[in-house]
């Protein structure tokens, strides 16, 4: 998709995100979700790279948490992010559909919508994505029930149990080639792509300030408007 042309958010964002590369949380952004009950629900998510060729963003969580119940629930599948830039003192809030990729949701593709695979809905991008995390972040995905009640007997000796078992399922099929990270992907891991459909962007820098919306309905042509 090389003659494929970016819109100029698109463009900034990357930008963006080169300019503050020494800042850790220029990587952290806001996701909004709508909840059942209809009250929006806000958090904090690690951005972990554009769809290659795409306006695609990647973020991974786990399927248990209430945000992707939030998204099983309704559709389309709503977000907003909110990504303040510290250091070039820029917003952008970007709207649009969310689509979830997991062990289970590959196994519905490969059932009943199985139309509609594509490289983004295969277990090689699960995969990819599930490799790409530290060892810590992936015992992340052991851990009881998000927003259960804490019980302290459930402690490191039970995730480390877990950890042995996934360990030797590894070294079993380490013979055959399989696995590439240390666990195999857990059936809690959930990759979330969201799909940009409006884009508001905003620049403290300067006065006056300069405000940029634009939207996929309108070929991503960009109005400037007041802040
Ligand atoms: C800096 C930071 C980064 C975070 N990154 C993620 C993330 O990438 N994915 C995720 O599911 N939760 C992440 N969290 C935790 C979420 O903010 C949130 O507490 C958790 O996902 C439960 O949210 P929910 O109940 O709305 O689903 C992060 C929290 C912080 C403070």
């Amino acid at each position: 998709m090389s003659d494929f042309k970016f819109p100029s958010w698109r463009q900034r964002l990357v930008r963006s995100l080169h300019i503050n590369r020494s800042q850790p949380q220029s990587k952290y952004f806001q996701v909004a979700s709508i909840s059942v009950d209809g009250l929006p629900k806000n958090r904090t998510m690690v951005f972990r790279g554009f769809i290659p060729d795409s306006l695609n963003l990647i973020s991974v969580t786990d399927i248990r948490s209430e945000k992707v119940s939030d998204w099983l629930s309704t559709t389309p599948k709503k977000f907003e992010i909110c990504w303040y830039f510290a250091g070039s003192r820029e917003q952008y809030r970007i709207a649009g559909h969310v689509s979830l990729v997991s062990n289970d949701t590959l196994k519905d593709e490969n059932g009943a919508h199985s139309k509609r695979q594509s490289a983004f809905f295969s277990e090689k991008f699960l995969h990819q994505q599930w490799a790409n995390l530290s060892r810590g972040a992936q015992e992340q995905f052991l851990w009881p029930s998000p927003k259960a009640p804490f019980d302290s007997k459930v402690d490191e000796a039970d995730i480390q149990t877990k950890e042995t078992n996934n360990e030797s399922q590894v070294n079993n099929s380490a013979n055959s080639n399989k696995a590439e990270s240390a666990f195999d992907i857990n059936d809690h891991f959930c990759v979330v792509i969201f799909t940009p459909l409006s884009v508001d962007y905003l620049n403290l820098k300067g006065s006056p300030q300069l405000r940029c919306l634009s939207d996929f309905e309108n070929d991503w042509l960009e109005a400037v408007v007041n802040a």
